[in-house]
C-alpha cells in the first residue's frame, strides 16, 4: 500500500498533527525537551507493556522512550497509529494524567511516548514504519 509524506516544518515543540494513512489516523507529535526528559526517566518496570511496538525496530525492542521515538537525535518526534489498543477508539492528544493521550471510550491513559500507563488497553500505541525523508518531511509506510 502507498506511503505518504508529511511536511512537519510547522510543528513547533509541543505541537502535534493527525494525518490519515491506510484508513487510520496517525499521530505525529513534536515533544518538548521537558516531555522527552520526563518520558526518558520512566523505568521499564513501571510500564504495563515493556515492548517497544515499533515497526522500525526488532520485535524484542523494549519500550524505552528512545525506542518509542524517531531515534537518536530525533527523540522529540513521536509517530504512532492513533488507534487505542483496547478496542480501537481514537485517543485524544495532550490529554490524560501524563499529558500524552487519553482514550475517552474506557479511560486508557497513554504517556507522551504513547505507552499505556493506566486503563484497560493492553499495549502501547503502535509505531508504524516511518522515516525522515528530509529534516522536515516524514515518510510514513
Ligand atoms: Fe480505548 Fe477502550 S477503546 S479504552
Amino acid at each position: 500500500l502507498a506511503s505518504i509524506e508529511v511536511d512537519v516544518s510547522s510543528l513547533q515543540p509541543g505541537m502535534s498533527l493527525t494525518v490519515k494513512w491506510r484508513g487510520k489516523p496517525v499521530f505525529i507529535r513534536n515533544r518538548t525537551d521537558e516531555e522527552v526528559k520526563e518520558a526518558g526517566a520512566v523505568a521499564l518496570a513501571d510500564l504495563k507493556d515493556p515492548v517497544a511496538r515499533n515497526a522500525n525496530l526488532p520485535p524484542e525492542a523494549t519500550a524505552t522512550d528512545l525506542d518509542r521515538s524517531a531515534g537518536k537525535g530525533k527523540e522529540n518526534w513521536i509517530v504512532m497509529i492513533g488507534s487505542c489498543t483496547h478496542l480501537g477508539c481514537v485517543p485524544l492528544g495532550q490529554a490524560g494524567e501524563y499529558n500524552g493521550w487519553f482514550c475517552p471510550c474506557h479511560g486508557s491513559v497513554y504517556d507522551t511516548a504513547g505507552r499505556i500507563r493506566k486503563g484497560p488497553a493492553p499495549e502501547n500505541l503502535a509505531v508504524p514504519t516511518f522515516s525522515f525523508a528530509t529534516d522536515t518531511v516524514i515518510k510514513i509506510g
